[in-house]
């Protein structure tokens, strides 16, 4: 059962979510491209991922309901996936590649550089919700290690030296 709100244009899932119906718009479009609704889930939880910023278990079920397929199929995507958060995060994601390259050109030093300057360590948030630090696989930018990734942008290689300022750039 759901009920639509016509002031928020948003959709009250049975469980509680709240899943606007510009997101359901999408993510019926995204299915439009697949055989197998299952083909879009991925893209449905990104679909969430980019409204609230982390996907809430509550939201499975929306998602598994649009798609029509069951919640631990929905679950079992979004699990598999790293870069989809199942917990709230930062403002800003800093993705550390350690895969070979970056691992053999500074990747350690850098990591523990920013474990030192934000005061966290994987997988954890600083305390005013700006940054969340997790590992990544190769970034694709392995002429430029060791890499890191903050929100959508790439940088290599990056020294210790260079965080405070780059660090800056994301408020
Ligand atoms: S190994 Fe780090 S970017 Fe490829």
């Amino acid at each position: 059962m759901m009920a639509t709100t016509p002031q928020t244009n948003r959709i009250i899932d049975s469980d509680g979510f709240e899943l606007h119906a510009e997101d359901e718009a999408a993510m019926r479009q995204e299915m439009a491209h697949y055989e197998q609704p299952q083909a879009a889930c991925i893209d449905a939880l990104k679909i969430v991922q980019r409204r609230h910023g982390w996907v809430p278990d509550k939201a499975i079920g929306a998602i598994a309901r649009v798609l029509g397929i069951g919640p631990g199929e929905v679950e079992g995507v979004a699990t598999f996936y790293s870069l989809i958060f199942r917990q709230p995060v930062g403002r800003h994601i800093v993705l550390v590649c350690d895969s070979s390259a970056c691992f053999l050109s500074g990747f350690d030093e850098l990591r523990q550089a920013l474990v030192n300057q934000l005061g966290i360590d994987y997988g954890q948030t600083t305390e005013d919700d700006r940054f969340t630090l997790l590992p990544v696989c190769c970034l694709g930018a392995c002429d430029g290690a060791p890499a890191l990734m903050i929100d959508d942008d790439t940088y290599g290689p990056v020294t210790a030296d260079d965080l405070p300022a780059l660090l800056e750039n994301y408020p």
